[in-house]
């Protein structure tokens, strides 16, 4: 199986604290860690890691643009590692590599502000004509990029609408599946349903609901498990759910192997190095 993930890649910078400032607070006492992250890196580590197949048959591709400096190569070593393609992410001399910067409390919530740098210089030139294989998108590249992409793409489109941000009604209509948390699904409302595709929204430690054309078909929670960091849980959650639903598993499967997926990455420091590998997914779901 092959995937093409057009999306974000950044260095994320993770302070853990004691606890999350309000606006205007300085809050002390935190230990710093530097992570691979990014939405579209982070769904891509997970979908490689989560493929059933013989190396080397499953093969996600990573598209997208760093800065030509060193935090580039930090932000792309676990991409590198697993063995994600990253030969078609462009190292850009006009702007640095994306960078997060992420608090996060002891009950494992977090708060993030991304400064994007090269993400937003990802452009429609950069991608191929045809995308003839799976598609992954988030919303942190250009929206025209994004839009390009999705348009570009003649199978499965999974679209991951976070950030949440304004796009076309054609890109909602294209995907065959959507997924959104709750803060998401309320931004964009009924919208999400005009689409004849199916529409997962995720809900943390409560699980995750789909729909289709609004009417609700399945839902999964997640196994109890105790979060130190929710970093990458979403998107651990939404290279799975490809994953499950590209290899034909049921609706209610899919989102049970999902929900189990992010719920592993949530019990580990850091967005990809979280990333659980199938093996240990297959091993969560026998154990309840
Ligand atoms: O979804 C988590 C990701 O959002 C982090 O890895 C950070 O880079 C931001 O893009
Ligand atoms: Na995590």
């Amino acid at each position: 199986m092959q995937i093409t993930v057009v999306g974000s890649i950044n260095l994320d910078f993770v302070a853990t604290a004691p606890k999350l400032p309000r606006a205007g607070e300085t809050v002390t006492g935190a230990t710093l860690a530097r992570h691979p992250g990014g939405k579209g890196a982070n769904q891509a580590l997970a979908a490689q890691r989560l493929m059933r197949g013989a190396p080397g048959d499953d093969e996600v591709l990573m598209i997208g643009r760093v800065g030509r400096d060193s935090m580039a190569e930090e932000a792309m070593a676990l991409l590198l590692a697993d063995d994600v393609d990253i030969g078609h992410v462009i190292a850009d001399a006009e702007a640095p590599t994306g960078v997060a910067l992420i608090a996060v409390d002891p009950e494992g919530e977090n708060q993030i502000v991304v400064a994007a740098g090269a993400n937003h210089l990802a452009s429609p030139e950069q991608l191929p004509a045809r995308i003839d294989c799976p598609l992954i998108v988030q919303l942190e590249l250009p929206i025209d990029t994004v839009e390009a992409a999705v348009g570009r793409a003649t199978e499965f489109v999974c679209v991951n609408l976070a950030p949440a941000a304004p796009v076309s009604d054609q890109l909602l209509r294209r995907a065959d599946l959507i997924v959104v948390n709750e803060t998401e699904a309320a931004f964009y409302g009924d919208l999400l349903h005009h689409g004849g595709g199916r529409v997962v929204v995720t809900k943390g430690a409560k699980g995750a609901v789909m729909y289709h054309r609004g009417v609700e078909m399945a839902w999964a929670t997640p196994p109890k498990v105790r979060a130190v960091d929710a970093t990458g849980a979403g998107d651990c959650f939404v290279g799975a759910i490809t994953v499950a639903l590209l290899e034909g598993m049921e609706p209610q499967a899919a989102l049970t192997f999902a929900c189990a997926a992010g719920a592993i990455a949530a019990t580990r420091p850091g967005a990809q190095p979280s990333m659980p590998t199938r093996k240990e997914v297959d091993a969560i779901l026998k154990a309840h």
